[in-house]
């Protein structure tokens, strides 16, 4: 069944969620941080990550934004940066995070096809729209799909539910993307044809659901025969 509609996952997948710390790390003054960033980064989204799947299993939603502050606050003080002053930088740069260098011809090849683009991510609206605008690819995409329509994080069914809520069709006529492994395990198991970018070499989830297609970048993706 030919795909029509291509949908991303953002932190990880479109936007580099290891920008703020590396960029942080660079910056006069931030020098507590130069041996410590790339490990304050891997915390920081482990325990973002944790936190929303608590809460989705505590019934206790939240914003993403939240879960993102209290990640950081307890990875700052796991790594002794508690109380540095870096963390409202760390905060601002969020906002602003770099997309990966492949997103921005990507979007194009496929918008040029015809293809309906979207992000759906736990983000709040108001995250997805200043990161797709700071990153230069708003008008690359049709929407950003986020968690706060259906108030629980992935991966609850009900968030994969909004694509085709959205652009209509059924799930076989979706390729979803995904660095999560997780996350493109659920969407495979919702009924999507998913992608799992495993940008870093990561084994396969034992979960229910398994991608259809591991990729290391997203550049192949234009060339995948389901279209
Ligand atoms: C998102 C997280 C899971 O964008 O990366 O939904």
């Amino acid at each position: 069944m030919p795909v029509t509609t291509c949908i991303f996952d953002a932190y990880g997948t479109l936007f580099d969620v290891a920008a703020a710390a590396r960029i942080a790390a660079g910056e006069p003054g931030n020098e507590a941080l130069a041996a410590h960033w790339p490990a304050l980064a891997e915390t920081w989204r482990r325990k973002q990550l944790e936190y929303s799947w608590l809460r989705a299993v505590q019934g206790d939603h939240c914003s993403f934004w939240k879960v993102t502050e209290d990640g950081l606050d307890w990875a700052m003080e796991a790594q002794g940066l508690a109380g540095s002053g870096l963390r409202q930088r760390l905060l601002d740069l969020y906002w602003q995070l770099p997309a990966y260098p492949e997103v921005p011809a990507l979007l194009r090849t496929l918008q040029d096809r015809g293809l309906n683009t979207a992000i759906l991510s736990n983000g709040s609206p108001e995250m997805l729209t200043a990161a797709a605008k700071s990153a230069g690819i708003e008008a690359l995409l049709d929407d950003l799909l986020s968690v706060e329509e259906v108030g629980i994080f992935k991966p609850a069914a009900p968030v994969y539910e909004l694509v085709c809520q959205r652009f209509g069709g059924s799930p076989a006529h979706v390729l979803f993307v995904s660095s999560n492994g997780w996350d493109a395990a659920a969407a495979s198991a919702y009924g999507f044809h998913s992608v799992w970018v495993n940008r870093s070499g990561l084994p396969m989830d034992r979960l229910t659901g398994q991608p259809q297609t591991v990729l290391d970048t997203l550049e192949p993706i234009a060339d995948l025969e389901v279209f």
